[in-house]
Formats: structure tokens, C-alpha cells, sequence
């Protein structure tokens, strides 16, 4: 058995599914979890052919289910070394005026209170773990910098950017890590969800340029995850060479 696991969650699309790749071509054991029971039971059958696989239907949101998956992890599966917390998305790309108040729950119960709920069932495993362990949050740019239509999401991925850091106050002392990947636009399923599956939307804000891919960010994971034990990054902040800041907006008189 490996002496090295990760637990990724959001596996079956995007980075979550790229790392899981990548996690595997370098043998780590794997446990994967998403919604999407399919695409989990193809990635894993995939990736049983390099590494040990276990899988967890599971929708973040709901920390009862997070905490009976925790618990239920098989011998072998237990000793998580490195928790992927990339599940989540963007919704409601319109201007806050306009937003479905639902949409603005359902980003901050997927990515603050999923994320949360993830962590906290994890913690004593990782920090039983110890040295070299870590824990990788997926934030985002929007989580820094704002723009319109950021509303919510930019703020639950400035969320994950302080939770990091303050974990990593809390957790000094144990060898765990905690890093805050923050990505700008990368094309994966993310815009397509964000427009609520408008295919010529999200194929129109990645036409022309070079977004980052889902393997770009995947190699970063890993990347922060296999470094030496006294090594932390805090945070990385990583965008296309393409993509920049905009200016202030000014409104004038007519
Ligand atoms: N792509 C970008 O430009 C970009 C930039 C910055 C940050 N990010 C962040 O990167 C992370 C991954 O996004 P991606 O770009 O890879 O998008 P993606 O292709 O849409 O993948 C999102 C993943 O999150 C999972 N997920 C969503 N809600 C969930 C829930 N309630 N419970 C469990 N899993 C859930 C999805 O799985 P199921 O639907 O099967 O549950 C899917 O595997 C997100 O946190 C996103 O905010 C993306």
C-alpha cells in the first residue's frame, strides 16, 4: 500500500479531475469525491490501473455526509496525507442587482460552508498525519482582486484565502501545511456551470486566447503538495501570461 494519499474533492471535472491524474501518475492512493457518480466510477476505474481508488458520492454542502464518509474510509484509505478542497463554483454572472438570492446560498454553501465542512472532518486525520502533510484550498483570483459580476463568489474565495491563513496560525506546530491556490481563468466545466450550461457562452470567453488548462493548475497542486516538509506556500496566485488586470471603472457625465 502507498504511504501516501490524497482525499480530492470535486473530482469528477476541471483541476479536481486533472489532479487526481496527476496524483496517481506519481502513485499516490486516491480518494475521490464528487456528485456525479459516473464520471467518479470512470475516473477511478481509470486510475485503479496505477493506484489504489476509493470513492464517495458526496455533495459537500451536507456535513453530516461529509463526517460518514470520513468515518467510513476503508483500511488502507485513512491515513490522508494531502486534502485537495477544490470543489465549488461560480454562479449568477449578472450584477448583484439582479442575482437569485439562491444562487449567492448556493456559492457560499458550496464553497465556504462545503469547504469548511471538508476541513474540519479532516483535520485530526492530517494532523495525525503530520509532517509534509498539507492542505490545498482551490480560491481563486476573484478572491483578491474584484470585478463585476464577482459579487459572492469573489467574497467566499476571499474567504478561503484568510481560512488558509488562519489555519495555518492554528495548525503551527503540527507539520501540517496549508496553501491557497488561487487560479485566473482556466477553461474547464466552470463556465459552463457559472452560465447554468450556456455552451457558446463559455466557449466565447476562452476563444481566441490561452487560458490556463485543468492540468495547469493540477501540477501546481501537486507541486505544493510534494514539496519539502519545511516548505509552505502560503498562497499562489497563478494566471494566463494572457490575462491582466483591467482599469478602474469611471462613471462620467454624459
Ligand atoms: N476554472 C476557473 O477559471 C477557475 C478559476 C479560479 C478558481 N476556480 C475554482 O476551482 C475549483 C474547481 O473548478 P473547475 O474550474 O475545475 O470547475 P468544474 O470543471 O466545474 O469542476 C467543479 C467540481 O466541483 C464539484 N462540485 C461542485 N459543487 C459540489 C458540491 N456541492 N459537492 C461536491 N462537489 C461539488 C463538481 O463535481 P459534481 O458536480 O460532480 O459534484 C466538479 O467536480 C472551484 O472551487 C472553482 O471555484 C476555477
Amino acid at each position: 500500500m502507498n504511504s501516501k494519499i490524497a482525499f480530492i474533492t470535486g473530482a469528477t471535472s476541471g483541476f479536481g479531475r486533472a489532479s487526481a491524474r496527476r496524483f496517481a501518475q506519481a502513485g499516490w492512493a486516491l480518494v475521490l469525491s464528487g456528485r456525479r457518480e459516473k464520471r467518479l466510477q470512470a475516473l477511478a476505474q481509470e486510475l485503479r490501473a496505477l493506484v489504489p481508488v476509493h470513492t464517495a458520492i458526496l455533495d459537500v454542502r451536507d456535513a453530516e455526509a461529509v463526517k460518514a464518509v470520513v468515518e467510513a474510509l476503508p483500511q488502507g484509505f485513512r491515513a490522508i496525507t494531502c486534502l485537495v478542497n477544490n470543489a465549488g463554483l461560480a454562479l449568477a454572472p449578472e450584477p448583484a442587482q439582479e442575482v437569485d438570492l439562491n444562487d449567492w446560498h448556493t456559492m457560499i454553501d458550496t464553497n465556504i460552508k462545503g469547504l469548511v465542512n471538508v476541513t474540519h472532518a479532516l483535520l485530526p486525520t492530517l494532523i495525525e498525519s503530520g509532517e509534509g502533510a498539507s492542505i490545498v484550498n482551490i480560491g481563486s483570483i476573484a478572491g483578491q482582486w474584484p470585478y463585476r459580476g464577482s459579487h459572492v463568489y469573489g467574497a467566499s474565495k476571499a474567504f478561503v484565502k484568510q481560512f488558509s491563513y488562519n489555519l495555518r496560525c492554528d495548525l503551527a506546530g503540527t507539520g501540517v501545511r496549508v496553501t491557497d491556490i488561487a487560479p485566473g481563468m482556466a477553461e474547464t466545466e466552470f463556465t459552463l456551470v457559472r452560465t447554468k450550461g450556456d455552451q457558446g457562452a463559455s466557449d466565447a470567453l476562452y476563444q481566441g486566447t490561452v487560458p490556463l488548462s485543468a492540468e495547469d493548475i493540477a501540477e501546481q497542486i501537486f507541486y505544493v503538495a510534494t514539496l519539502p516538509a519545511h516548505i509552505n506556500i502560503n498562497r499562489l496566485e497563478v494566471m494566463p501570461t494572457r490575462q491582466s488586470w483591467a482599469g478602474f471603472a469611471i462613471e462620467r457625465d454624459q
